[in-house]
């Protein structure tokens, strides 16, 4: 025969015991749950990247126009010559000679746009140089329609050809 104590301290174990087993899983559950986020948690090293661009060296224009060529140049000037002579005569673009040093649309007589106008100052080589990577950047509205000319080494000759017909 059971007595009441004998009865309350079996059921006791029982639900102690149940009660430990039940924590354990719990608690085994908390640290799988740790573990399964264990890839988040661990903090991976990402490796620095080097400089975004790797082009060489930049070269500064005043270092590509000190060795300027401009017999190269006078090549490259057919692609102004449509529109601009070297001969103090305007054609669809004001004359070029003397162009270097020149105060920005100062030929007389010739009309110039809004753009060019209120630019100011003098055509400076490294001035020059930008207009001619992109005239329409480097002065919107412009009414030169010349796409402008990629190589930095093509402008500098250029320039220095440009410069040898003041
Ligand atoms: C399709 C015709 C056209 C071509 C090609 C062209 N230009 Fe022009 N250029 C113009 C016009 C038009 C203007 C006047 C721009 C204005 O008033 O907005 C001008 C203005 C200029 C000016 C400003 C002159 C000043 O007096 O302030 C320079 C410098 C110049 N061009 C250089 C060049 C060079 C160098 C090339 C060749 C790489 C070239 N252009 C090609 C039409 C042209």
């Amino acid at each position: 025969m059971f007595d009441t104590m004998t009865l309350t301290k079996a059921a006791a174990g029982l639900i102690l015991t149940w009660l430990v087993l039940l924590l354990g899983k719990w608690a085994a559950e908390g640290i799988y749950h740790v573990g399964g986020h264990g890839e988040q948690a661990y903090v991976i090293p990402v490796e620095e990247s080097g400089p975004a661009e790797d082009d060489g060296p930049q070269v500064s224009f005043d270092e590509v126009y000190a060795s300027a060529d401009a017999a190269k140049g006078e090549g490259l000037f057919r692609q102004c010559q449509s529109c601009h002579k070297l001969d103090g005569s305007n054609g669809t673009g004001p004359h070029l000679d003397g162009v270097v040093g020149r105060p920005v649309a100062s030929v007389a007589g010739y009309g110039y746009s809004d753009a060019l106008n209120g630019l100011g100052g003098d055509w400076t080589p490294d001035r020059l140089e930008e207009f001619l990577a992109g005239p329409a950047k480097y002065a919107a509205g412009t009414k030169m329609t010349y796409k402008g000319m990629k190589k930095i080494e093509d402008r500098a000759n250029l320039i220095a050809y440009l410069a040898s017909k003041s």
